[in-house]
């Protein structure tokens, strides 16, 4: 079942949103060589807790960090330890928080002294993927044309779509109905309307589309090592478009 959210809760919607986006940058901006993924969450950690807010991540299913910090060829689901970012890699944060009742959910990949013009591209393709899923995030439009206008930058770019991690519905609970799949044919699927809240993150592969998991349990892998990217944004769908919800004012 799809929750269609009323006003009220589309305004803590946006509180949580915007807490969620307010923490995301902040991370972002304090990456640099040599720090710790243990560190990043720790600051991670701070920020959400001045924020009066808490980690929507830390013990969901026992998950042991307050955000998700996945490195180079780590897909998603990163686990924050002693790993040491290093001049040419690619940081993958997703970060998660409750605010008043609701959560915000985004994702985001920042190069710390990338030169590979490859590498730059799949951040700015994956964004790019995430933009177009979200353009179709329309009331009157179907679910999966979301899906296929993100697969259809992928592809076009030359990257391969994961297909085991998907978006999802979200709102009181982290995962709601439905899932988003990253890929797949326009035309299927629910139909969009006004008050449905939405998690949309294409993770896009440089090399094959598949990925394993790691002994942790958690951190997801690319099957080839090859460096894979994610971007994610929590909207609501308005009756005249789409609204990011995990964005800062500007
Ligand atoms: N953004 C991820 C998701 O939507 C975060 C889940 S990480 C977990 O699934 F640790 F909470 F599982
Ligand atoms: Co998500």
């Amino acid at each position: 079942m799809i929750v269609i959210k009323d006003e009220a809760a589309v305004k803590r919607m946006r509180t949580a949103g915007r807490v969620t986006a307010a923490v995301c940058a902040k991370v972002s901006q304090s990456i640099y060589p040599g720090v710790t993924t243990r560190e990043i969450d720790e600051y991670a950690a701070s920020l959400i807790s001045e924020a009066g807010a808490r980690s929507a991540f830390l013990g969901y299913r026992g998950y042991p960090g307050n955000i998700c910090v996945s490195v180079n060829d780590e897909v998603v689901h990163g686990l924050p330890g002693a790993r040491r970012v290093q001049v040419g890699d690619i940081v993958s944060l997703d970060v998660g928080v409750l605010v008043d009742g609701y959560m915000g959910d985004m994702a985001t990949t920042v190069a710390v002294g990338v030169k590979d013009a490859g590498v730059l591209r799949l951040l700015a393709q994956t964004e790019q993927a995430l933009q177009a899923g979200i353009r179709q995030a329309c009331a009157g439009a179907r679910l999966s044309d979301v899906s296929h206008a993100i697969e259809k930058v992928a592809r076009g770019a030359g990257f391969s779509v994961v297909r085991e991690f998907v978006g999802h519905g979200i709102g009181r609970e982290m995962h709601e109905d439905p899932q988003i799949p990253n890929f797949g044919p326009p035309g299927r699927g629910p139909v969009l309307r006004p008050g449905m809240t939405l998690a949309i993150e294409p993770m896009l592969n440089m090399g094959r589309a598949g990925v394993d998991i790691l002994e942790d349990g958690w951190t997801v892998v690319t099957c080839d090592h090859k460096y894979s990217a994610h971007f994610e944004h929590t909207i609501v769908i308005g009756t005249d478009g789409p609204e990011i919800l995990t964005r800062l004012d500007d």
